[in-house]
This record gives structure tokens, C-alpha cells and sequence, in this order.
């Protein structure tokens, strides 16, 4: 049976995958060549049973939104290697992240922390009260994420999936850490 490794074990597996670990200079706006990885990525973990609507057409009119940040982790600065990535919609005073995820063999090394803080910043800097955004309500890897990262539960979206699935509504108030 596979047991997920912990404490010193964990640590040097994510050192061996990460080497950058969550260090911010890791995570960086992406460029049109990384919109394949981060449709694929979409369509793997985050769209599976709804239909992909992320293809790479779509991520690429995102990175050219001026309202919006499209980042990845990579594994190897400077190197096509997507690790995770999230993109996140700018309004007046809330930004909305649309997607967000890591792959699979990185998880648990603190990419995910790592693209959320780089999105916090820069929406603090920007000016933004808030970051919202959405989860499956049966993706409890997610919700676990969200809240480990500061995000509340505020309220369900019923059949916001596709009429497939719920959603759950997450904010966190970047005033709060003024
Ligand atoms: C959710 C997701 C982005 C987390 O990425 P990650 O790089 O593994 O996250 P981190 O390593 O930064 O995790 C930080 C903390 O969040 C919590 N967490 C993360 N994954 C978790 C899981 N599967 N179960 C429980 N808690 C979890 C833990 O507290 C973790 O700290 P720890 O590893 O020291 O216990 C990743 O699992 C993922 O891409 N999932 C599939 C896609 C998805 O669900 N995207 C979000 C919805 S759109």
C-alpha cells in the first residue's frame, strides 16, 4: 500500500522534486509556449468528468487579458517544465483566481502555497481587498488547501459546475493581514 511519506521523508522527496522548492523566484508569468502544459494540466486535475473547456486557445486569449495573471511553477527556471500554475481575474476590488493546480508528482511540496502567496502579493500591491474563488464540493484535497491557506467557506453555488457538481465559494480578505 503507498503511504505518503512525512516529516524528514517528505522533505527530501520534495527537495529531489522541487529543488527550488517555494522559493518565489520559482514562480513567473507564463509565456504563450507553456499554454499546451497548462491546458492539459486543466483538462487532467480540474476539469475531469465536465468536458475541458481550457484548451490551449483559451489560455493563451488569458495571458493576453490585461485584467489577468496567468503564473507557473517551474521545476528548472528558465526551462518549459510546468510544475502548477493558477490564473487569476482582476476586478475593482476583488480578484477571482479561475484555475489553479499542481501536477501530481509535485503535490504536498508547497507549489501550491508557493503560487498562492506570489498571487497574494501581487494582488496586495494592486490594490485588491479580496481574492474568491471556486471548488468542486467533492474536491476535499482543495478545500483543505484553501483553508490551510487563509481561505473561508462562504456559501455553496448549486450545479455551478456544469450542472454536474456544486461549488463551494472560498474569500479571504487580504485587509485582514494589513
Ligand atoms: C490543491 C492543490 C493545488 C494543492 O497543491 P500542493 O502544491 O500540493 O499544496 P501545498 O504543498 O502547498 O500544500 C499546503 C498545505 O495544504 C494542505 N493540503 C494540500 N493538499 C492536501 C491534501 N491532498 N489533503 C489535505 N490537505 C492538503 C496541507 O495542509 C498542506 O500542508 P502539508 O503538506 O504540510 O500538510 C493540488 O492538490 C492540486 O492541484 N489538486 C488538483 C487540482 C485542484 O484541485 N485545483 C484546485 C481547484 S480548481
Amino acid at each position: 500500500m503507498l503511504r505518503r511519506a512525512t516529516g524528514r521523508d517528505a522533505a527530501t522527496i520534495c527537495v529531489k522534486l522541487w529543488p527550488m522548492k517555494a522559493e518565489q523566484q520559482s514562480i513567473e508569468l507564463a509565456k504563450g509556449a507553456d499554454a499546451s502544459a497548462i491546458a492539459d494540466l486543466s483538462r487532467d486535475v480540474i476539469e475531469q468528468g465536465l468536458g475541458w473547456s481550457w484548451t490551449a486557445p483559451r489560455v493563451l486569449k488569458a495571458l493576453r487579458d490585461d485584467a489577468t495573471n496567468v503564473i507557473v511553477a517551474r521545476r528548472h527556471p528558465g526551462l518549459d517544465d510546468v510544475a502548477g500554475f493558477a490564473i487569476m481575474k482582476y476586478g475593482d476590488d476583488t480578484a477571482h483566481i479561475v484555475l489553479f493546480a499542481v501536477d501530481a508528482a509535485y503535490r504536498r511540496c508547497g507549489i501550491g502555497s508557493a503560487l498562492m502567496s506570489w498571487l497574494e502579493t501581487t494582488a496586495r500591491t494592486a490594490g485588491i481587498n479580496t481574492i474568491a474563488l471556486e471548488a468542486r464540493s467533492g474536491n476535499h484535497e482543495a478545500r483543505a488547501f484553501y483553508k490551510q491557506n487563509g481561505f473561508n467557506e462562504i456559501g455553496v453555488r448549486v450545479s455551478y459546475y456544469r450542472g454536474v457538481e456544486d461549488a463551494v465559494r472560498f474569500e479571504k480578505s487580504l485587509l485582514a493581514e494589513l
